[in-house]
């Protein structure tokens, strides 16, 4: 058996036992593919943890930069309350369009908002409209602007808030100090400033499983 198989087979145990996809998500994935968005979201162990994380916090209002088909975005919506708020901001407006779909069909449609356009400038007019403090942030939309991610982060957050950036690993690259590719540089950027931010403290943890090998960042906003 391949190792690839592997993780595939743990993770499917795993997620039957802990993370099952119910209907609405695996509608969500349909979709997502019939309209050929890239099926790069998380795996279903991977939404549980986002859910888990932002219930942990006790999250009221979360941001997420990247929401694809909204697959991530409806296992962090799931974990708010009913008067809870989830902003995701959405570069393609295909992907912003089935996304507003899947969450409408998860009953989300209330409380969570995509909005359209570069995160880098829907992030200035965010700001702009002073909203409650973010309790969690999960950051997975264009890895080269993962630094200006967590500063715009830092800005949108409180002590105490969690910031979650996904594929941290670049297959191995993020090692390489003379990469010249804008993922591994971002990505490098974002792990150095987690690093050395006097306003946060974080980890990151390398994963195997259905999506192959990547990790993620954890960083808290002391
Ligand atoms: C890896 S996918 C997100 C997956 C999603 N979080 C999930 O797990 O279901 C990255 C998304 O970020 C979007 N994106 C890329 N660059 C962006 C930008 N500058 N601003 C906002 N979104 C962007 C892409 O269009 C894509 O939909």
């Amino acid at each position: 058996m391949s190792e690839s198989q592997l993780w595939n087979d743990v993770d499917e145990y795993f997620s039957a036992h802990l993370s099952p996809d119910d209907d609405i998500l695996q509608a969500a994935l349909r979709d997502s593919e019939a309209a050929d968005i890239p099926m790069i979201s998380v795996s279903a162990p991977q939404g549980k943890l986002l859910q888990l994380l932002a219930e942990i916090q006790g999250a009221r209002n979360i941001l997420e930069i990247g929401t694809l088909a909204g697959y991530s975005t409806i296992w962090l919506g799931r974990a708010l309350p009913a008067d809870g708020r989830l902003i995701s901001l959405e570069y393609d407006p295909k992907h912003a369009e089935v996304a507003t779909r899947n969450l409408a069909r998860a009953g989300l449609d209330k409380i969570v908002e995509v909005r359209i356009g570069p995160a880098l400038e829907s992030l200035p007019k965010l700001a702009d409209e002073n909203p409650a403090p973010f309790d969690l942030v999960f950051i997975d939309a264009d890895k080269a602007n993962n630094p200006h991610y967590i500063e715009w982060a830092l800005r949108l957050t409180r002590t105490g808030s969690l910031i979650v950036l996904d594929n941290v690993v670049r297959g191995g690259r993020v090692t390489d100090p003379d990469s010249t590719a804008p993922d591994v540089q971002g990505t490098r950027a974002a792990i150095e400033l987690i690093s050395s931010h006097p306003r946060l403290t974080g980890t990151a943890v390398q994963t195997v499983g259905s999506k192959g090998y990547d990790g993620f960042a954890l960083a808290r906003v002391l």
